[in-house]
């Protein structure tokens, strides 16, 4: 077959994506025919001088969609045109429909995205007039620096209900976010040039407020089942920051017998434990586990939580539950920071919450990320095989790839050129070059089931795990 094509080095679209939509067309109009054969992978490359890979996988594409059919000694042969399925076909016309800014990410596999198509924005407005609706100094001013007493209350009844957790709406204090959660906490406890141990790898968004305070960050390594004890018994530190519910970014959760070493740990050395739970509500495989706080009888647990997650991040709704001991003071050095996060937010937060939408919302989203979850897992099983191991599967909205033979940033940088954005978790470690270079970290909370799949069947054609 004589195939000449102008291939557009100078626009966005892959070259493999032009290639591929170009000799579906062809075939769509009947200019191929029904069983004709496709040129060898090695001509066309020399023709249209482009890399084999090129043709590979804008074939790969081709067979997927079952334009073309790959036989044994007889090459690649066009089949009947027929009705195609429609998520596959997709892929193509929402990539060659994007505006060209955008046309390089088809699939963001980004960290940090939740659903938002479930979410329940109805009744959210109405939770939004009916806070408006209230007295105007409650909603329209500063607000109270610990954050709105009614929001307070509603985070009791939950941790209670959810986490296990005693506590009076008094030890509750309310932030903009994570950073501004730790940020109180290193003033608060005086972590400034002290020793602060973290689990690492370990969350970069707070040891970055650690670093910014002076601290000594001493990192901790991780075991199978999470943080190494006899590491952290071995150091003195006035606080070690942990992911119990879900180590981020690997995944692994802390088990009870841990839990309650790093307890006696904290009692041991006068030490704070500060819990990150960042991400508890979303638990697919095995019981639910405790918090840490729940655990705490002699008050060493700070525990943050975070909305960002199982509600909205653009909410910018965190909190603090303090131990009893340090609520006065506690008090005193909130009253030197305004409060960051919006009165009527925080209102409107404590009506969605009274109102029982929270917690329906979460069981709604928690089957919502089970299913995507479970597509996952399974898309990676069926299309990258033996050629990945899938770490930290328990919990939460990311997974990390471990490359059995392959250099991450390679892959990931491969991802990139065909408009799909996969992650490095390297910052995460305190010495990035110490990250081990075959992770890739994938976030899905913000794909629709059908794009997790094709994403990753895209992916493992990219990074050529599916044979032709
Ligand atoms: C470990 C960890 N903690 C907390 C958060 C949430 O941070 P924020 O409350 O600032 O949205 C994240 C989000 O990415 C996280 O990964």
């Amino acid at each position: 077959m004589e195939f000449t094509f102008f291939l557009d080095q100078d626009i966005k679209l892959p070259l493999y994506i032009q290639l591929y939509e170009h000799i579906k067309t062809e075939i769509q109009l009947g200019r191929i025919k029904e069983g004709e054969k496709l040129p060898s992978i090695r001509n066309l490359a020399q023709v249209l001088q482009v890399s084999k890979q090129t043709i590979e996988t804008a074939y790969q594409q081709l067979i997927a969609e079952g334009y073309v059919q790959s036989r044994p000694r007889s090459g690649i042969i066009v089949l009947p045109v027929e009705e195609k399925e429609p998520n596959l076909v997709r892929f193509s016309a929402v990539f060659a429909s994007a505006p060209a800014e955008e046309r390089n990410v088809l699939y963001d596999f980004k960290y940090g995205d939740i659903d938002v198509d479930l979410f329940p924005m109805k009744i959210w407005r109405q939770c939004i007039n009916t806070a408006l609706d209230g007295p105007a100094r409650d909603i329209l001013l500063y607000g109270p620096y610990q954050g709105n007493a009614d929001l307070r209350d509603e985070i009791r009844k939950y941790v209670f209900r959810a986490r296990g957790i005693s506590c009076s709406a008094e030890q509750i204090f309310l932030f903009g976010g994570t950073q501004q959660s730790v940020s109180f906490l290193s003033r608060l406890l005086h972590l400034q040039d002290g020793n602060v141990a973290m689990e690492n790898p370990g969350y970069e968004g707070v040891r970055s407020v650690f670093l910014h305070y002076n601290c000594n960050i001493i990192p901790i390594s991780l075991e199978k089942d999470g943080i190494c004890i006899d590491e952290l018994q071995k150091i003195r530190a006035k606080a070690v920051y942990v992911t119990p519910s879900h180590q981020f970014p690997l995944g692994m959760v802390l088990p009870i017998g841990k839990r309650l070493q790093l307890l006696q740990w904290a009692c041991d050395t006068s030490s704070f434990i500060l819990e990150d739970d960042y991400d508890s509500e979303f638990r697919y495989i095995g019981k639910p586990i405790p918090s840490l706080k729940s655990l705490d009888k002699e008050e060493r647990v700070v525990y943050c939580g975070t909305f960002s997650k199982c509600f909205l991040p653009a909410a910018r709704i965190s909190y603090v539950i303090l131990p009893l001991s340090l609520v006065e003071q506690g008090k005193q050095h909130i009253n030197h920071c305004s409060q960051a996060a919006s009165p009527i937010l925080q209102k409107a937060l404590s009506i969605f919450m009274k109102e029982g939408y929270f917690e329906r919302h979460i069981r709604r989203m928690k089957t919502l990320y089970q299913h995507k979850h479970k597509v996952l897992l399974q898309s990676i099983e069926q299309f990258m095989g033996d050629h990945v191991n899938v770490i930290g599967q328990r919990a939460g909205l990311h997974i990390l790839l471990h490359i059995k033979n392959g250099d991450a940033a390679h892959l990931i940088k491969k991802a990139e050129e065909h408009g799909i954005q996969v992650y490095s978790p390297a910052r995460h470690w305190l010495h990035q070059e110490e990250a081990p270079s075959a992770f890739v970290m994938l976030g899905f909370g913000g794909l629709s089931q059908e794009n997790i799949r094709e994403g990753i069947r895209l992916l493992a054609l990219i990074w050529n795990f599916l044979e032709v």
